[in-house]
């Protein structure tokens, strides 16, 4: 049942602060006068040890779920000290890449049906590693096969693009994140303050929804585009790859999410004053270094978007010379969930815009079951 809405992407789109209300519910703990804030998945409190005593954790997905998995990372470095790694689950099957019985894998799957994430899932089985999964799907192959998980709960999710679940996916793992961080005394008020962002991030989800005419008056000026590209670095180099993936699984056009560390290691010589270029900006520990990106694209007189924090315009687009995308700030890891709502919302605009079915994409399933 689309509701009100034209389509379900739009609709998935626009229930996000319900969908994240959903999947954090009962798991924050608020704390009290003697108690601190803490974070409870039921699903996982068994085998934390173990998760602890592995020598890394390896995420694994596919698309969108690897993307998400992508944008936790950093947290789940910095608050458990231990290596995280990152595998597209059929790049991992070609290589018969090296999984060992010390490992903790992560597989990350709205569906939990995907055959990639699933036959990766046998093979980290069979190496003998803990497998946990992180699904939006009760009762799913990937959910029925890992030795335990959390499940998203963001409710069913019907457009091909994923939208909703690859935000209750990061929320997840930021919780997974603190749950495994634990609580040593060295880290808590970083901890406090996540939790604090996860309570108020519903709120500014909903800010950020305020933007969609903003967007679709954005959608109308690249209607006739070729290309798109979306740069990004640390917590929100995600940010590009998943907002490059909707535009170009939707649009219908082409769209890359590039590192903006290695814009001199190749991408600036497309770089000229006709291509759209997406910049997120938005103010963390890398702000200064992607001022000076947008500086160097500036100078080659690219054609630059800047998303940045509320009333730092001036800090990106001095005296107002590229079309700026202002978000609420939050705490840094949770920003790409914040971070990616304008650019669903433009992915659909122009999606709309450009007469294609946003909903079901030419040539795509919402389940990729075979290999
Ligand atoms: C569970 C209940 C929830 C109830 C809550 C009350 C289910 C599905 N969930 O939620 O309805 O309100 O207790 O305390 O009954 N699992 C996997 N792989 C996955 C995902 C989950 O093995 O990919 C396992 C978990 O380890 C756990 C079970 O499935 O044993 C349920 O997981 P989850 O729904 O996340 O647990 P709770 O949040 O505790
Ligand atoms: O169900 P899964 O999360 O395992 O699906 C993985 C990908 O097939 C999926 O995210 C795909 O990339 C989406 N169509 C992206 O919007």
């Amino acid at each position: 049942n689309k509701g009100n809405y034209e389509h379900y992407m739009q609709k998935e789109i626009h229930e996000q602060p319900e969908s994240l209300t959903t999947t954090m519910r009962g798991r924050l703990i608020r704390g009290g006068s003697c108690k601190a804030k803490s974070v409870l998945l039921g699903g996982l409190k068994d085998h934390l040890k173990t998760i602890r005593r592995s020598r890394r954790i390896v995420f694994i997905g596919c698309g969108t779920s690897y993307n998400a998995a992508l944008a936790a990372r950093p947290i789940l470095e910095e608050l458990s000290g231990m290596p995280v790694t990152m595998e597209v689950a059929s790049d991992l099957l070609d290589r018969q890449g090296p999984i060992y019985r010390e490992d903790t894998t992560v597989f990350v799957s709205q569906s939990g049906e995907t055959a990639d994430t699933l036959q990766a899932l046998h093979y980290a089985r069979e190496n003998g590693a803990l497998c946990v999964g992180i699904t939006n799907t009760v009762s799913s192959a990937i959910a029925r096969n890992t030795h335990c998980g959390v499940h998203i709960n963001a409710g069913c999710e019907i457009g091909v693009a994923s939208t909703k679940a690859y935000t209750s996916q990061i929320v997840v793992m930021a919780m997974l994140s603190l749950v495994i961080g634990g609580d040593t005394i060295s880290n808590q008020a970083r901890r406090e303050a996540i939790i604090d962002g996860l309570f108020d991030l519903p709120n500014k989800v909903r800010e950020v929804l305020k933007l969609d005419q903003e967007m679709k008056d954005l959608a109308k000026l690249l209607i006739a585009e070729q290309s798109l590209l979306m740069f990004g670095r640390g917590y929100n180099y995600a940010t590009a790859l998943e907002g490059a993936l909707k535009v170009k699984e939707v649009a219908l056009m082409h769209s890359e999410g590039i590192l903006a560390g290695e814009m001199k290691h190749g991408p600036l010589a497309l770089v000229d004053e006709n291509l759209p270029i997406v910049v997120i900006a938005t103010n963390d520990a890398c702000f200064s270094k992607q001022q000076s990106v947008i500086q160097q694209l500036r100078a080659r007189k690219g054609r630059l978007i800047v998303m940045c924090s509320k009333g730092e315009a001036s800090l990106v687009s001095p005296g107002g010379s590229s079309r700026v995308i202002e978000v609420p700030l939050v705490e840094d890891c949770l920003q790409p969930v914040v971070n990616i709502v304008p650019l669903q919302l433009l992915a659909y605009h122009l999606t709309v815009l450009r007469g294609y079915n946003v909903d079901q994409p030419r040539n795509l399933a919402k389940s990729v079951t075979t290999q």
